[in-house]
């Protein structure tokens, strides 16, 4: 097992990660203060995994409920369930919250955890890849709202993160590689070693090879972990996590979040933003070529969705999280493995990046 600290002085946590750590009680109890625990988790995940969970945790009072599943229930209407079942069960705030799944489960945990009498502790365990890379550490917790998404939320950091990867066997095909885009991600922005040894070892990856997985999952929290700890709040630099976002945010929004899955469509946005860094002179021909052969291996879509517009873009890309003063700022790539946040890009180099990728 491998363990990485998230450095936040009194508010640091470690990220154990490794295979066969689901279960074990050694990990879990040094990380609960009271008696009291509630596990959440939601009908897909709990069946398989929830049970080993309670065993550990079985000296000590644990209650669980369990949510419906899917991005529609990422709601302020399900987190009262959470909410109903904590008062219900009479939790007092030492209890500790548990998230058992992907990144659903995880911000809507973490923000019960942030708003239950006023903040009590959350462990984070993420079944996913995405969340395992990406969501579960960091302390973005949340539910969307019906006019956006992720836009009710706090700044919540767990005590700890336990990523095991062999809950990844269990994982559909689709929302691996979904995980792989954010993996990808972190090479791109911050780690031209781990975007080669990606492009060595993506058919180790593809294949669920364990000791693969736990190293791509140990670089890519260690580079999410070096970012959080350098802007816990996104004033600055934190901001880069979200290369190919803007784009991404934009097809997710058109498409209703009914379409490309958020690693997949970050995916495209992240080949778009190495287009625009190559039309402004920054990355070669052949990077952006070897970027999108990358992706392909992980099984990722490439291309923005048959009948997507320019304007469409344009519309969505408006209301991004980052636009500041009423520009759009974009995380564009000086080389493969260094990102920069970019407001004074040329209006005419984007409206042909889009044009080039958009069918009609
Ligand atoms: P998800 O939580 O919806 O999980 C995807 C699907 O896989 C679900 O149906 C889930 O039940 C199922 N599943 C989960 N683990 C499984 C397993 N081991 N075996 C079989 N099935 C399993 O999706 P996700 O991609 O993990 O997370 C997406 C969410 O994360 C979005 O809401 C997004 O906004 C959020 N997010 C948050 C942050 C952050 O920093 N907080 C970062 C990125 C994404
Ligand atoms: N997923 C982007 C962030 O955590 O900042």
């Amino acid at each position: 097992m491998k363990t990485l600290k998230v450095d936040l002085d009194d508010r640091s946590y470690p990220i154990y990660i490794g295979a066969d750590l689901l279960g074990v009680a050694d990990l879990l109890l040094p990380h609960i203060r009271g008696g009291e625990v509630m596990v959440v988790s939601n009908e897909t995940i709990a069946p398989l995994y929830l049970q080993p969970v309670l065993e550990a945790l079985s000296g000590l009072r644990c209650d669980s409920v369990i949510l419906p599943d899917g991005e529609r229930y990422k709601t302020l209407d399900t987190l009262n369930l959470v909410y109903q079942a904590l008062l219900e069960k009479r939790h007092s705030r030492k209890t500790t919250l548990v998230a058992l799944g992907g990144g659903v489960v995880g911000d809507m945990t973490g923000f019960a955890a942030a708003s239950y009498q006023r903040g009590v502790n959350f462990i984070q365990i993420p079944t996913t890849l995405l969340s395992q890379v990406d969501s579960s550490v960091g302390g973005k917790t949340g539910v969307n709202h019906a006019l956006g998404k992720n836009m009710i939320g706090a700044f919540h950091q767990p005590v700890a993160v336990i990523a095991d990867v062999g809950l990844l066997d269990t994982l559909p095909p689709r929302e691996f590689s979904a995980g792989l885009a954010e993996v990808i991600k972190y090479g791109l922005i911050a780690d031209p070693d781990f975007f080669q040894w990606l492009q060595d070892n993506m058919s180790r990856l593809m294949a669920r090879d364990r000791a693969a997985l736990i190293y791509a999952v140990e670089v890519s929290c260690a580079n999410k972990a070096r970012v959080v700890a350098a802007d816990e709040r996104e004033s600055g630099l934190r901001a880069i996590l979200n290369l190919g976002h803007t784009f991404g945010h934009a097809i997710e929004t058109e498409q209703n979040y009914q379409g490309l899955l958020h690693g997949e469509a970050v995916a495209v946005g992240m080949l778009m933003a190495a287009d625009l860094s190559q039309r402004m002179g920054a990355l070669s021909g052949a990077d952006v070529q070897g970027l999108k052969r990358l992706l392909t291996e992980a099984g990722l879509p490439v291309q923005v969705p048959s009948g997507m517009t320019v304007a469409e873009f344009h519309r969505h890309m408006a209301v991004d999280k980052k636009v500041a003063d009423g520009i759009v700022r974009l995380v564009l790539l000086r080389s493969i493995g260094d990102a920069y946040i970019c407001s004074d890009y040329d209006a005419a180099l984007l409206e042909a990046l889009l044009a080039s990728y958009c069918t009609v």
